[in-house]
């Protein structure tokens, strides 16, 4: 759980690059979404910090390094959001899996919110994808990527 704290706290720090990136090349809805993203990812992260400190445990305040700040375009954003919480959701699966091993039902309930959580934050990503590869990303393409993100922030 901690590994997992240090891995939303990474998100959250990501999604504040990705949210820089977005202002500076005009996607300032796309910014906006990152920004809520960020503080999602905090959310995330407290929620087992404060699961940890609840059961007992021994949480830690996760050192976070090596964020990437350069991204070829909107898209590359958006592929990297999706590859990243393709790789959170594998990492809860597999703390969901130690639980059982261990017997721990506690902790096992407790992931059950991130398991469904992933599947949101997931799908939500794809339909940006998705809808991106309809809009393209030229002229009024770039525009309509903010106008349809701002769909997803409400
Ligand atoms: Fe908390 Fe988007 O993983």
């Amino acid at each position: 759980l901690n590994a997992q704290i240090k891995m939303e706290a990474h998100a959250s720090a990501t999604y504040l690059a990705m949210a820089s990136w977005c202002e500076q090349n005009g996607f300032f809805t796309s910014a906006k979404f990152f920004f809520k993203q960020s503080e999602e990812e905090r959310g995330h992260m407290m929620k087992i910090f404060k699961f940890l400190v609840d059961t007992g445990g021994s949480p830690i305040s996760p050192e976070i390094t090596n964020i990437n700040h350069d991204y070829a375009s909107i898209v590359d954003v958006f592929e990297n959001t999706l590859e990243h919480e393709v790789t959170v959701t594998k990492s809860i699966h597999n703390i969901v899996k130690k639980t059982r091993d261990l017997g721990d039902i506690t902790a096992e309930r407790f992931l059950d919110w991130f398991v469904m959580e992933q599947v949101e934050e997931e799908n939500t990503i794809r339909d940006i994808l998705d809808m991106i590869a309809v809009t393209g990303t030229e002229g009024v393409g770039q525009q309509m990527i903010d106008n349809q993100v701002a769909n997803w922030i409400k």
